[in-house]
């Protein structure tokens, strides 16, 4: 069952746009250039996301699927008893039934910041679970969520697939993990998905395929400049790059400029000289030490761990913690 209430209606345009330029405004006056990586996805973008998940190089969609059908009946033992399942960045939503037919809630949250693609997913998962109560909610998971009111009763799951929690700084990460424990409440419960560090090549090769999916991806961000905020920037001149940063563990994506360049955005004129980049996305990777301290740091307790046989990608479940106690 499909639910729009007032809380759940798409954002107002204005409003999206007035942050789209802000970020790309700034990010592009700053230096480093970088522009925030929730602004890869807009429809296009998405669908480029989706077709990347079916790449041969891309290994985390596949494995992390295949770990939570392998242990959804554990994991929906250890949860117990949930009213409601939030998804923060649910996306196509495909990994969702798997979860939601082992813990059998009965309302669904999820939370995107890519509308439309967001409503799709939803009624295409209503029809596969016409009982359940599926509330989107359209918006920045970055931002205080708030709830559909039929929704905010009872225990709650969140669900954070995909480690879209390593597209995020550090800092920025563990005040997320914080907001998302003030949205699941004192007894709530977080089942995220975390890539782990490994062999450079696998993941350089995971972030720069060899048909140029992810490519197309990176490059669709400067197309929806162009088209939003009616930028001149020439999608030719620019170049796909994915880099390892051992300082960081993380795969970095990156806008080369082929040539130097001048372009218009919005008013504002930009030059870049050959060479020179936009950075695009940080995709973080955790060993498993790792990840249970940015669990904690975030005011999670992990409770179980569930990982594939080459040890690729885990899943965490966890819960909150209570405050620390003395020493
Ligand atoms: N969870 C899915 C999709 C991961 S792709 C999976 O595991 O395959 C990342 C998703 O997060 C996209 O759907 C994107 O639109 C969404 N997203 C990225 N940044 C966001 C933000 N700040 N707020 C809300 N959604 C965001
Ligand atoms: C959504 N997120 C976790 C993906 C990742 O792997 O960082 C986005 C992505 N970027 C390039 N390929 C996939």
């Amino acid at each position: 069952m499909l639910l729009l209430d007032a809380a759940e209606r798409p954002l107002k345009p204005d409003l999206i746009d007035a942050a789209f330029r802000a970020d790309v405004l700034d990010g592009l006056a700053s230096r480093p250039r970088a522009i925030p990586a929730r602004w890869l996805y807009d429809e296009r973008g998405s669908r480029l996301f989706e077709d990347i998940t079916r790449l041969p190089e891309y290994y985390p969609t596949r494995t992390e699927r295949a770990i939570l059908q392998a242990h959804a009946p554990a994991i929906a033992v250890c949860v117990g008893g949930v009213r409601t399942v939030v998804e923060f960045g649910s996306g196509s939503s495909v990994k969702t039934p798997t979860l939601l037919s082992a813990i059998k809630p009965a309302a669904y949250v999820p939370v995107d910041i890519s509308g439309e693609f967001l409503r799709t997913s939803a009624a295409k998962l209503a029809t596969a679970f016409p009982l359940m109560a599926i509330h989107p909610v359209e918006g920045d998971f970055t931002r205080p969520v708030v709830l559909p009111a039929a929704a905010a009763a009872g225990r709650r799951l969140g669900f954070f697939a995909g480690s879209t929690i390593g597209n995020l700084a550090i800092g920025a990460a563990v005040d997320l993990l914080r907001a998302f424990g003030r949205t699941l409440g004192e007894d709530g419960m977080l089942l995220i998905g975390i890539d782990r560090i490994k062999d450079v090549g696998l993941l350089v090769a995971a972030y720069d395929d060899a048909q140029g999916v992810t490519a197309e991806f990176n490059l669709n961000l400067l197309r929806r400049i162009n088209r939003e905020l009616g930028g001149t920037a020439p999608v030719d001149a620019f170049r796909h790059v994915a880099r390892w940063n051992e300082a960081e563990t993380r795969i970095e994506m990156h806008l080369e400029a082929r040539r130097d360049v001048r372009f218009e955005i919005a008013g504002h004129m930009f030059s870049m000289a050959e060479g020179e980049t936009i950075h695009t996305e940080n995709s973080h990777k955790y060993g498993p030490r790792d990840a249970r301290l940015l669990l904690r740091a975030g005011g999670w307790s992990p409770l179980a761990e569930w990982t594939d046989e080459d040890g690729l990608f885990a899943l965490y479940l966890a819960k909150t913690a209570p405050p620390a106690a003395a020493p």
